[in-house]
């Protein structure tokens, strides 16, 4: 199964590329930039990834990520996740990138989407990896700030395929950005939110309600709400689903109490994604088969959670009908 599963073509939807910093690159970036970590070797750094909830994990994440400075950086980074995704047979991924982070560390805005862009045209051409760039918003900050970015990527709104809202969901519900949304939609831009991960339904509604959503990324905390669950069949709203991830930040007490199959059950458009690798225990791969583990499901039903993420990926069209039949004959 688990040979099976790899060179099965998957699709991420729901990856942060500033998760998918391995120590080990952390620390050739930290001596590159004369960054100084809290951890004295790899080891340690791994050690400490056990965390309590979402925050104590965003707490880590951004410290990691403050060994990023340059282009070359971004392009490492990505490419370091480029290649492990090859070799778990990932044929596309859409990256979310969270630009106030650096922006906030003095690295300007032309930096990531520089060093990001020349990794996924590198990828293209090495090993026939598609890809597509999401521009997150970090919810624990104010919408004013996540317009101010807005607007300061205009030359970049080409080269996105999406704006997304994530970082500490509690006490920051997706109304607290209709506005710039609002604007989003406005310049044509597609939008996607994390909501319901430590968050209630409500704020799912919210995505959908205030924010026009066409995806929601985890939106486990759908279950709590049967009347949500039913229209996010009717009108088959893409869930993008991070098993190890609710495993690791307590959204779930294990693998085999994840709610992914009763989702399935009831007809959900859900989709299996990594979120955070580097942090969380594995890749896209790693997610498959810790659900082949916890579930025993079998290859069709696999087969149709790839066929979901390819369906609703930003992809050009003869792109999807590839892969699609690329799964088909598999
Ligand atoms: N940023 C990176 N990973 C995240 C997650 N799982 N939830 C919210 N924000 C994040
Ligand atoms: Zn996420």
């Amino acid at each position: 199964m688990k040979t099976w599963l790899r060179d099965l073509p998957k699709v991420e939807l729901h990856l942060h590329i500033e998760g998918s910093l391995e120590p080990e690159l952390m620390f050739t970036l930290a001596e590159r930039n004369g960054v100084s970590l809290p951890y004295a070797t790899v080891d340690e750094a791994r050690a400490a990834y056990d965390f309590k909830d979402l925050q104590s994990f965003l707490d880590l994440y951004y410290q990691g990520m403050g060994v990023l400075h340059t282009e070359q950086d971004f392009f490492d980074l990505a490419m370091d996740y480029f290649s492990r995704a090859a070799a778990e047979g990932v044929v596309h991924v859409e990256l979310s990138f969270d630009p106030q982070a650096h922006m906030s560390r003095g690295v300007a805005l032309s930096v990531p989407f520089a060093g990001l862009e020349r990794a996924m045209r590198e990828a293209e051409n090495r090993w026939d990896m598609t890809s597509a760039l999401i521009m997150s918003f970090l919810r624990d900050r104010s919408a004013d700030e996540a317009m101010a970015v807005l607007e300061q990527a205009a030359p970049y709104h080409a080269q996105i395929a999406a704006v997304g809202l994530d970082s500490a969901e509690l006490g920051n519900p997706p109304s607290k950005f209709a506005a710039v949304f609002e604007r989003a939609k406005a310049l044509g831009l597609p939008r996607v939110a994390h909501a319901g991960e430590e968050g209630p339904a409500t704020y799912i509604l919210e995505a959908l309600d205030v924010l026009d959503v066409c995806r929601i990324d985890h939106g486990v905390a759908c279950l709590q709400d049967e009347a949500l669950v039913a229209r996010l069949r009717d009108v088959q709203m893409p869930l993008t689903v991070c098993p190890l991830s609710n495993v690791r930040l307590k959204v779930v007490e294990t693998m085999t109490a994840h709610p992914l199959p009763a989702m399935l059950d009831k007809g959900l458009k859900v989709t299996i994604n990594s979120d955070d690798p580097a942090y969380f225990g594995g890749g896209v791969l790693d997610n498959f088969i810790a659900c082949a583990d916890a579930f025993d499901w079998d290859r069709e039903t696999f087969k149709a959670l790839a066929a979901n993420a390819i369906d609703v990926a930003f992809m050009p069209e003869p792109r999807r009908a590839e892969l699609q039949q690329r799964l088909a004959s598999g």
